[in-house]
């Protein structure tokens, strides 16, 4: 079995009858809510899904699991969703798939954060992933100008076709190629505050307990 789906699986234990769950997005998460799904329709589970991205609510729909919207529900009892690096600090980057505003604000109303992921995402410093900026597209390339005279290395992603890729917000993304954030905490100020910038990848004190899939088995480390 992948570790992926291995790692999917397990956290799929961590849900309950009558949870809210934010329900991730990405290749890992992918498991974790066909997992849920399963549980639904063969064991009765009974939950509410949140989903982080268009891509996971139409699976989630697809499997049949009962959805609200992030607005509808009171609180999300656990967030499950995939990561592009962790820390040894447990700091995050996120939103290799795009998904990182809805993600942040997902994980940002649940009681708890479940990060599942395989072992090549841990890392010592957060960096080698680009980090992924999502901007307004209005001044976008006065904002790629200012990252660039800041030595971000910026790089706006784009489709297959070659055009400015599209969040499910209608933003553009631009990747930062930092090679090392040596202190997270700065940069997400920095980014923030910048005029433009709707939400970085940076996902710092979000996670709970991390699910690393390694060829021994599920490793879980509490954050
Ligand atoms: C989606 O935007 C991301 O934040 C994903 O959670 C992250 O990129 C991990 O994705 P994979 O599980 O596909 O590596």
């Amino acid at each position: 079995m992948e570790l992926k789906e291995l790692v999917g699986l397990k956290a799929a234990e961590y849900i309950k009858d009558g949870m809210t769950v934010g329900l991730g997005t990405g290749s890992t998460a992918y498991y974790f809510v066909k997992e849920i799904g399963r549980r639904v329709n063969e064991e009765g589970l009974a939950i509410t899904g949140v989903t982080t991205s268009i891509q996971t609510k139409e699976l989630a729909e697809s499997l049949g699991i009962p959805l609200k919207s992030v607005d509808e529900v009171t609180h999300i009892d656990i967030t499950v969703d995939g990561a592009d690096e962790i820390s040894e600090d447990f700091q995050g980057i996120k939103g290799g798939g795009g998904a990182l505003l809805f993600e942040k604000i997902v994980a940002d109303n649940s009681k708890e954060v479940i990060w599942i992921v395989d072992e090549s995402k841990m890392v010592k410093h957060l960096g080698a992933f680009p980090l992924p900026v999502e901007v307004v597209r209005y001044g976008s390339i006065q904002l790629f100008n200012k990252f660039n005279e800041k030595g971000y290395n910026p790089e706006f992603r784009k489709t297959a076709t070659g055009e400015n890729y599209l969040t499910d917000e209608k933003n553009n993304i631009i990747d930062l190629h930092l090679g090392e954030i040596l202190d997270p905490r700065a940069l997400a100020e920095d980014l923030i505050h910048l005029t433009g910038v709707v939400e970085h990848g940076l996902f710092l004190d979000c996670v709970d307990t991390v699910l690393v899939g390694t060829k021994d088995g599920v490793k879980v480390i509490e954050a």
